[in-house]
């Protein structure tokens, strides 16, 4: 399965902030926003990766991101001109996708738990129809809503209701088989004048082929795009760091401990930086030779 990530938008939300850089490569704690998204398309086993930005945005992300291969994975990019919607990631990435699965990760979304990484494994081998995730919430008016039978069989879906039918919401991780952008094609704009995600889903779940995957509750999931949140984020990721000396989301870590990665390309890798996330990198390989 292809990974996309997108990191598109004008990130009204954070102005001023956001008029002079990305809202993906603002800091969490001690690493870009995006690296966040990336780790978890790879701790799925995803390795091909698209990175959608907006156009004054590009130069940045490559900058950042380059290749890939110093993750052992491949990340290529290409420019969203306006925000018409995350269901336009798909349309853009038309002839990257070439026909395969294809998961979407939004640039914001951070993802944190034990046994998370074996549970988008088994998602991300989805051949046929799409898989979301449902993440119980307190504010379920900000999401896109999933309202589920016992069986956890989706019964309805609405992109932030006013009166949500329940407090399952969707997070921004979303499987899809090889038709999506036959589906994304469907897809006309809503009411606010985007192609929502919500309408792909829609769409599988009209055909009977979506299904919905319950996060557990020591599940973490949060949204970066609101002052609030990221500061809350960050807060989150320092606090874990810390008192495990373990870091969330470092991608170096991530391809190492999947062999995606040498440990001479980890030594590498950390000798670009002079910096404590230098010492982590190097202090990873003495631990385990
Ligand atoms: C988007 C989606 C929404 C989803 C959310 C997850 O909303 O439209 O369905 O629940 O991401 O972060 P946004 O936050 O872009 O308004």
């Amino acid at each position: 399965m292809k990974g996309i990530v997108l990191a598109g938008g004008t990130g009204s939300r954070l102005h001023p902030v956001t008029r002079g850089v990305s809202k993906h490569l603002l800091s969490i704690y001690d690493k870009p926003l995006i690296y966040y998204p990336i780790s978890t398309l790879m701790l799925a086993g995803i390795t091909e990766i698209l990175v959608i930005c907006a156009p004054e945005h590009g130069a940045a992300y490559r900058s950042l991101l380059r290749d890939g291969s110093q993750w052992g994975v491949s990340i290529s990019y290409a420019i969203q001109d306006d925000p018409n919607g995350l269901a336009e990631a798909f349309l853009i990435g038309r002839d990257f996708i070439d026909g395969q699965p294809c998961a979407l990760a939004l640039g914001d979304n951070i993802f944190y738990g034990a046994g998370l990484s074996g549970q988008l494994q088994v998602l991300a081998a989805l051949k046929r129809g799409a898989a979301v995730l449902a993440y119980q919430v307190n504010d379920p008016k900000r999401f896109g809503i999933v309202e589920l039978d016992g069986d956890d069989k989706p019964v309805s879906l609405e992109e932030k209701p006013e009166t949500p039918k329940s407090n399952w919401a969707i997070p921004g991780l979303y499987f899809y088989g090889s038709d999506v952008v036959q589906v994304a094609e469907q897809v006309t704009p809503s009411a606010r004048g985007e192609l929502e995600i919500t309408s792909v889903n829609e769409a599988y779940f009209q055909r009977g082929e979506l299904t919905v995957t319950r996060l557990q509750r020591g599940t973490t999931w949060l949204d970066a795009g609101t002052f609030d949140s990221l500061l809350e984020a960050s807060q989150f990721v320092q606090t874990v760091e810390k008192r495990q000396g373990l870091k969330v989301a470092c991608l170096e870590e991530v391809a190492w401990r999947r062999s995606l990665i040498t440990d001479d390309q980890m030594r590498e890798r950390a000798n670009e930086f002079k910096n404590e996330y230098r010492d982590y990198l190097l202090s990873l390989l003495q631990s385990e030779s």
